[in-house]
């Protein structure tokens, strides 16, 4: 009797097990995206995307999932932006100065000494403008669905900046983007395109003498480890926008984009709330470490760059969306 019980036991977990793996079957299986970008596991924008991944899998009941590729692993911005435009990839990352060179619209989130705070910042991305620019490459293959927060961008070397004469001679580091290298020039400085991944190595061997960016990324990367010295000149607020495949986008059902747009909302707004705290860390971590940030005059790097804002009279659109990011300023 006793191995009869067992036997039906048996056959009974069998049969519950077979219920359950039809019901699993007849479950649709989750859609799987790939995000691959070029910042490292430290960045504050690879933590938006993990966050982001979590929030997916959270909203999505697990029917969503994102998958990340960091580190460059699938190349440099502009080639993973590219994998976008021939369905090679599902999602990237690109800063302005990357998105540049597939629609000019971009260059105005380059132009320096553009945004007067962070209020004014979000005004504009989260408004008309922003929003106008981020579709704008819809039948290209890709627009953005998302913006974060990336400071202010300073410049970093082995000596103070503390003038645009101490540019002179020195080469920098620029994302490769024809305004940024513009924007160099103006200032004195002899501008070297370079992807973001390549920027430690060529610090540290003397290949450029500088590069910029903001605190965070200027520790994140451990730049600051070969370049001692921060001089504050604050010059650029660009943004880092998450981008979509635009066939991916269009083979998502309604469920499943709201759900990402929801994932996305709140990877935006975790990542705007740490920025202040991980800025003011970054600062810490390089002080402490003997190496100086330095506070600067920033008005002779403004007065430099004032034609780069000429040109964008020159094209109709341009000067209308400058002219609304201005016209923001007053409201913030
Ligand atoms: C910042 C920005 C990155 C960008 C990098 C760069 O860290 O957040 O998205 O790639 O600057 O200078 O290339």
């Amino acid at each position: 009797r006793h191995i009869a019980l067992q036997i039906t036991t048996a056959m009974l977990c069998l049969l519950m097990a077979g219920v359950a793996n039809s019901e699993l079957s007849s479950q649709p299986k989750p859609k799987v995206l790939k995000l691959a970008h070029n910042l490292p596991l430290t960045h504050s924008v690879h933590l938006a995307f993990v966050y982001l991944a979590d929030q997916l899998q959270d909203v999505s009941n697990g029917q969503l999932i994102l998958r990340l590729y960091p580190s460059s692993q699938m190349g440099d911005a502009i080639d993973t932006l590219q994998m976008l435009q021939i369905g090679a990839l599902d999602l990237s990352k690109g800063t302005s100065s990357d998105l540049e060179p597939f629609e000019s619209a971009y260059s105005l989130f380059n132009l320096p000494f553009l945004f007067q705070d962070e209020v004014h910042f979000d005004a504009v991305l989260k408004g008309v403008v922003g929003q106008r620019i981020m579709n704008k490459t819809r039948d290209r293959g890709f627009f953005c669905i998302a913006s974060y927060v990336a400071g202010y961008r300073s410049f970093y070397a082995r000596k103070p900046v503390k003038t645009p004469d101490d540019l002179k001679g020195m080469k920098i580091r620029v994302q490769v983007s024809p305004i940024s290298l513009k924007m160099i020039r103006l200032m004195g400085g002899a501008p070297t395109p370079m992807p973001f991944g390549e920027v430690y190595t060529a610090l540290q061997q003397g290949v450029v003498d500088a590069a910029e960016n903001n605190e965070a990324s200027w520790v994140n990367t451990r730049h600051f480890e070969v370049t001692r010295f921060f001089s504050e000149t604050r010059h650029l607020s660009q943004p880092d926008f998450l981008v979509i495949s635009t066939r991916v986008w269009d083979q998502l059902n309604e469920q499943q984009r709201q759900w990402l747009q929801e994932a996305v909302a709140r990877s935006e707004s975790f990542q705007r709330k740490q920025w202040q705290e991980l800025t003011s860390t970054s600062r810490n971590i390089a002080t402490q470490s003997g190496a100086e940030i330095i506070p600067v005059d920033r008005r002779a790097f403004r007065d430099a760059v004032t034609p780069l804002y000429e040109q964008f009279q020159e094209n109709k659109e341009h000067k209308e969306l400058l002219e609304l990011i201005l016209a923001a300023k007053g409201n913030s």
